[in-house]
């Protein structure tokens, strides 16, 4: 088939390399001319397992092109909207000018039968309105809504083999060809739910806000568990071994952030707000609330740790990123940590294996050391706060000759707390003994 991605970011770009590699002719769509530069040169503007290797295979196949020219969706049928609906800056509601702005441009280009896919993450309703100004148009297209659950850090499997297909159309049709474009998946027995435009919409926001959910309720039984002596991480193991329950996401530490959980649990409750139905979510308040809390928590055991001030302390803080096998700092725990000590005047060097450039970005201010060990060398304190697997590894026996004094804080719950200890340190994890 052939199909255009509007949007290329973390979601498109991956969507649309992905749709080449089984098989579909596709173009990438996107305003900024430095990313479809890289793109279009195999280079991912971004970091993510997998992507480099299907965008050279794609590309070298000559099914997949990026263009920053819209009349270079003319020959496409289906065009999947994939841009970002990021917090407003003045209130909690999902910004939609990007959405509106890639289907107005993509309107002069529709013809009669062309099928408009939305993929972007929106506030209930906005199909709906999205379809209307398609019809008002004249220009012949429908409207489906596909949201994505692809995972940044596993996002070429999750397009690839996605464990559902939702597919929110307003006719039959819609519903055919997105089987055509799903065939290989389809092929292979993954779920598909087809459904109205609004289920279409809450089924992703109201996944997001699930799992985020999940993540504030075991922060929440931390809290409980630093005031009570237990530990939270067996007793997510427990609770987790009941199937109704389940483990995952059940990792306490120093919360969720991301470019996704955050922005959504708020933009959800702004949207009920709006149709007269905030109280059915105001929960979602309250997990927001116990998320940031837990970045307070690392703040104040650091404090703790160095005996009452950060003050002129190094504090080495390992991790930029929202989570490992990404690059992304938007609305990062770690960094929000790393900001937060730097605040109170200590001496912070973070480090990262693929976040600091898009850190450096966002807050010049902090130091930034290119490995664990010059992130280590002097510390005062060591701040685990993104798990990626060079940092769950570090040797504590090595480790502590680096540093000037063995104090870490886990605020990912991953290290080995008695291993640690034993090597030295003096271990504080969250919601830990
Ligand atoms: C999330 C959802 O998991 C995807 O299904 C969804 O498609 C995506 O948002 C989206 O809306 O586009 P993502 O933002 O990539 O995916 O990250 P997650 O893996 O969900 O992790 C989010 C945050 O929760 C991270 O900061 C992670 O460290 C944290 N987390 C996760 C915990 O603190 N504890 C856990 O047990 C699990």
């Amino acid at each position: 088939m052939k199909l255009s991605v509007i949007g290329c970011g973390y979601l498109g770009a991956v969507h649309a390399s992905a749709m080449a590699e089984l098989g579909h002719e596709v173009v990438g769509i996107d305003v900024d001319q430095a990313k479809i530069e890289q793109l279009a040169a195999g280079r991912p503007p971004f970091f993510e397992p997998g992507l480099p290797e299907i965008l050279t295979s794609a590309g070298a196949s000559g099914r997949l092109r990026f263009s920053t020219d819209m009349a270079d969706v003319a020959e496409a049928t289906v065009h999947f909207v994939a841009v970002g609906t990021p917090q407003m800056r003045d209130s909690h509601a999902a910004d939609m000018r990007y959405v509106d702005a890639a289907i107005d441009a993509l309107i002069p280009f529709l013809k009669e039968g062309d099928l408009v896919v939305g993929k972007s993450t929106v506030p209930v309703g906005t199909a709906a309105r999205l379809a209307q100004k398609l019809a008002d148009s004249g220009s012949g297209a429908t409207l489906a809504w596909n949201p994505e659950f692809l995972r940044e850090g596993f996002a070429v499997k999750d397009t690839i083999e996605p464990d559902r297909l939702v597919y929110g159309v307003a006719d039959e049709r819609a519903a055919s060809i997105l089987d055509e474009v799903y065939a290989t998946a389809l092929g292979t027995g993954t779920p598909r739910i087809v459904t109205d435009y609004a289920t279409a919409e809450l089924v992703k926001v109201s996944a997001n806000a699930f799992l985020a959910t999940k993540i504030s309720f075991i922060n929440a039984m931390a809290e409980i568990a630093e005031v009570t002596g237990a530990d939270v991480s067996q007793l997510a193991d427990a609770i987790g071994h009941d199937a109704r329950i389940g483990r995952r996401f059940l990792n306490a530490g120093v919360g969720f952030g991301g470019g996704c959980l955050p922005k959504d649990i708020r933009a959800f409750t702004a949207r009920a707000e709006e149709l007269g139905r905030g109280e059915s979510v105001a929960f979602l308040k309250e997990v927001d609330a116990i998320n940031l809390r837990r970045r307070q928590r690392v703040v104040d055991l650091a404090v703790e740790a160095l005996g009452g001030s950060v003050y002129n302390k190094r504090i080495a803080v390992l991790g930029v990123t929202f989570k490992p096998d990404s690059d992304d700092v938007r609305d990062s725990p770690a960094l929000d940590v790393a900001v937060q000590l730097k605040g109170l005047g200590a001496r912070v060097v973070s480090t990262d294996p693929q976040g600091i450039e898009n850190a450096r970005i966002r807050h010049p201010q902090l130091d930034y050391a290119g490995t664990a060990d010059e992130a280590l060398a002097g510390a005062d304190l060591v701040v685990l706060a993104t798990e990626w697997k060079q940092f769950r590894e570090l040797d504590p026996v090595r480790s502590a000759t680096l540093v000037a004094g063995a104090s870490v804080i886990d605020g990912r719950n991953v290290l080995d707390a008695a291993a640690w200890r034993a090597a030295g340190w003096t271990y504080r994890g969250m919601g830990r003994p």
